[in-house]
C-alpha cells in the first residue's frame, strides 16, 4: 500500500514535469540534443574504417579492391589509379561502398590531393595497397627520359608520399602491401630502372616495418614474378619492347593477393607468391651479382 502510495506520487511528479518540458517545447530540444549527442559520440568513437588501394584500375589492385569488397570489413574503399571508367566499373560491381580517386600518381599535387582528402573525412585507414607501378622494358639506350622519370616517381616516390599520409590515420591492426616484385632481388640489364625501383621499394617496406613495430600495423613487400595482368602489355610499349624476349607470366592476380594477404596477416616481412619467386630471393642472397645478371642475360633472350 505504501510503495502504491510513494509510487502514484513519483511517477505523478513525473508524469507533470514531462508536461511541462513539452508545453514549453523543452522536451523537443531535449530530444534532439540526445540525438546529437549520441550521434557525435558515434563519430568520434567510431570514424569510418577504410581501405585504401592503389592501382585499382586493373591487375593486381583491382583484385585487392575485390578481395577487400569480400572480407566485408571496410565502410568504404577508396580506389585509386587514372582511368576513371574502370575505377566506376570496379565501383558497381562492388557491395562495399567504393571512392573512385582519378589520380595521375606521377603528377606531383595527386598526394596532396589524396592528403586533403584524409584530412576531411579522418576515416581509419584499416588496408592501404599501394599496387600502382609499372616497368618498361628496354636497356639505358631504349628508354626515354620521361619514361624514366615517371617509372621511379609512380613506383617509388608516391608510394612512400602515399604511405606517409596515410600512416597517421593509421591504427593498431592496421595491414600495409607495398607491392615490389622478384625484380628486387637482383639487378636486372634491360629492366635496370625497374628492378631498381622495385629493390627501393623492398628496403623502404622493410625498414618501415621495423620502425612500426611498436604500433601494431602489420607490413609485408610483395614480390611475385610474372603475373597475368596488363604489365607486360604496358612494359612492351617502348623503342625496344622484346628486350625481354619472352616473360611467361605464370601465376594468376588471385592467387598472388590470396597468398600475399594471408602472408601479411600472420605478420610476415615479405611474400614471394610461387617457388620460382623463392629460388630468385634465396640466389639473390647467396649468388654473386655479375652471376645471376649473366643468367638472367641468357634467359631473357629465350
Ligand atoms: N604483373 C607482373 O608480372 C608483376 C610482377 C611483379 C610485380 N608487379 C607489380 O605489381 C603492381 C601492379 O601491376 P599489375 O601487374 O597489376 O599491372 P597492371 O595490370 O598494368 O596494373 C597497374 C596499375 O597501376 C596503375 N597506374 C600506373 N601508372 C599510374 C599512375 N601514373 N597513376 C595512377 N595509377 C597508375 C594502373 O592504372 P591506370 O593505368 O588506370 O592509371 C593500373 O591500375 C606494379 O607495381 C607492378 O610493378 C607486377
Amino acid at each position: 500500500m505504501l510503495v502504491y502510495v510513494w509510487f502514484s506520487q513519483v511517477e505523478g511528479s513525473l508524469r507533470l514535469q514531462w508536461s511541462a518540458f513539452f508545453k514549453k517545447g523543452n522536451g523537443l530540444v531535449m530530444c534532439a540534443g540526445f540525438a546529437l549527442s549520441f550521434l557525435g559520440r558515434r563519430a568520434t568513437i567510431a570514424p569510418m574504417n577504410i581501405a585504401i588501394i592503389t592501382g585499382a584500375s586493373s591487375g593486381l589492385g583491382r583484385e585487392y579492391a575485390r578481395a577487400a569488397d569480400e572480407s566485408g570489413r571496410y565502410d568504404e574503399l577508396w580506389v585509386i589509379a587514372r582511368r576513371a571508367e574502370r575505377l566506376e566499373e570496379l565501383a558497381n560491381a562492388c557491395a562495399t561502398p567504393v571512392r573512385a580517386i582519378s589520380l595521375d600518381l606521377a603528377q606531383a599535387n595527386a598526394i596532396e590531393e589524396l592528403s586533403a582528402l584524409l584530412q576531411r573525412e579522418k576515416p581509419t585507414v584499416g588496408l592501404l595497397v599501394n599496387a600502382a607501378g609499372f616497368g618498361k622494358f628496354g636497356t639505358y639506350a631504349d628508354l626515354t627520359a620521361a619514361e624514366v622519370s615517371s617509372m621511379i616517381t609512380v613506383n617509388c616516390n608516391a608510394l612512400v608520399c602515399l604511405t606517409q599520409a596515410v600512416l597517421p590515420f593509421m591504427t593498431r591492426g592496421s595491414r600495409i602491401l607495398q607491392i615490389a616484385s622478384s625484380a628486387a632481388f637482383q639487378p636486372l640489364p634491360g629492366l635496370d630502372v625497374y628492378a631498381a625501383t622495385k629493390a627501393f621499394v623492398l628496403s623502404y617496406t622493410r625498414a618501415l616495418r621495423f620502425e612500426l613495430r611498436g604500433r601494431g600495423i602489420y607490413v609485408t613487400a610483395v614480390c611475385p614474378i610474372w603475373v597475368r595482368t596488363e604489365f607486360i602489355d604496358v612494359a612492351r610499349q617502348t623503342a625496344n619492347g622484346t628486350t625481354v624476349k619472352n616473360p611467361a607470366p605464370s601465376i594468376s592476380p588471385e592467387r598472388v593477393v590470396r597468398w600475399s594477404l594471408f602472408v601479411n596477416r600472420v605478420n610476415y616481412p615479405v611474400a614471394t607468391c610461387c617457388v620460382s619467386g623463392v629460388i630468385m630471393r634465396i640466389a639473390g642472397k647467396i649468388l654473386p651479382a655479375p652471376l645471376e645478371m649473366w643468367a638472367w642475360e641468357g634467359l631473357r633472350r629465350l
